[in-house]
């Protein structure tokens, strides 16, 4: 008997523009461009396993070694029902080829981080899953055209289809047909950005991003301001910084738009609290540091809870962590060196 097996690990994505509301929440359109850096493989991640075998009767999958529901219509079921669309077409074009279309699958997947804590689990999460059924498919689409199915699980999964630097242009086709990811710069073109992930809880978040984000759509006046009249130009300066390899341009623009991000949350009706005391206080450890030094030489995002990532070269990291862990002296490596777990526990500089 044949085995029909394909396993595929997608790292996270941390924005730098940030995609927050949708124009159509079926079939997951935002109201904005986003653009951001995926980490490396070995950093945080997704790894899935998917099988298909005749003798399956229904998809299932399993999180975490926790089953969850497939429901009819959602997400999951969208993305398995555009993958198997595209494994019937390879069918049809050689008969010999296995009929796996027609049968169930079984998915397995685990993260390596806290799931559903505002690292971007729903990122890796569907890309490794539309990665590992294409694998098991052997469909012989590229990286933009499995984003368009991505981006039907989760919003930002569409960038985690590509390493290094990524836009998801939002497109306008009223079929989502154009609304995809794209490379940038893929990593090697600036290997001396690193991200530092600071880990200052790993609770599941309060507010959904999914949910979050159209609460914001409906009731936030300064998102109209946002995506109109800020967002298109970040667009382009940060694009050029990043080709230009300009980290203080590149900087700048990270940290003005993770403000907004969340000045929209707490413009939305009733408000929403991502950011946390550590959260504001590890804000101002950065800015304190690039005042220090006159120049920007570290930048703060962060998603849609108090986690902090900081993107700075190379040589500053280890510097950055040393200041860190003088204000969180307990916290932790986790769960590799450009990892920390920071206790909440932490003072509060003085003067912000
Ligand atoms: P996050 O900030 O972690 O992206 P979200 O609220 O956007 O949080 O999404 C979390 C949801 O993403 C989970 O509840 C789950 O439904 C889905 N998800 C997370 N990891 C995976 C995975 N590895 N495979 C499939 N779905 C996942
Ligand atoms: C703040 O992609 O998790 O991380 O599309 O509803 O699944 P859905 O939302 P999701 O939203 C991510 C929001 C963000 C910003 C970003 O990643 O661009
Ligand atoms: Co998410």
């Amino acid at each position: 008997m044949a085995l029909y097996q394909a396993t595929v690990s997608a790292p996270v994505n941390i924005a730098c523009i940030k995609y927050w509301g949708k124009r159509d929440t079926k079939l997951i359109l935002p109201t904005n461009s986003s653009l951001s850096v995926t980490l490396d493989q070995d950093h945080l991640r997704s790894t899935t396993t998917s099988r298909a075998d005749p003798s399956f009767d229904k998809d299932r999958l399993w999180l975490n070694g926790k089953e969850e529901s497939i429901e009819a219509g959602g997400r999951l079921a969208t993305c398995i029902s555009e993958l198997k669309r595209l494994r019937a077409v390879v069918e049809a074009q050689n008969p010999t080829a296995p009929k796996l279309s027609t049968y169930s699958v079984h998915i397995a997947s685990r993260n390596n981080f806290p799931t559903a804590a505002g690292l971007a689990s729903s990122a890796s999460g569907f890309a490794a899953l539309v990665a590992s059924l294409a694998a098991l498919y052997e469909l012989p689409a590229n990286p933009s055209q499995l984003s368009v199915i991505a981006r039907q699980g989760s919003g930002s999964a569409c960038r985690s289809l590509f390493g290094g630097f990524v836009a998801w242009e939002m497109g306008s086709a009223p079929d989502g047909s154009d609304s995809l990811a794209v490379e940038v710069a893929p990593r090697e073109h600036w290997p001396d950005i690193h991200a530092l992930i600071c880990v200052v809880s790993d609770d599941k978040k309060g507010t959904s991003s999914t949910s979050g984000m159209q609460r914001t759509v409906e009731t936030s006046p300064l998102l109209q301001h946002r995506i109109a009249q800020v967002v298109p130009a970040r667009m382009d300066s940060i694009k050029d910084a990043i080709l230009r390899r300009d980290f203080p341009t590149f900087a700048r623009i990270t940290m003005q738009d993770s403000n907004q991000f969340h000045a929209v949350a707490l413009d939305t009706e009733p408000p929403i609290f991502y950011l946390n005391d550590v959260s504001r206080a590890i804000i101002a450890i950065i800015t304190e540091y690039n005042r220090a030094a006159g120049a920007i030489k570290a930048a703060y995002t962060y998603d849609a809870g108090p986690n902090a990532v900081i993107y700075a070269p190379k040589e500053n990291i280890k510097e950055i962590v040393e200041l860190l862990l003088r204000y969180f002296p307990q916290a932790q490596p986790f769960p590799d060196p450009f990892a920390l777990h920071v206790d909440n526990q932490g003072s509060i500089p003085d003067g912000f």
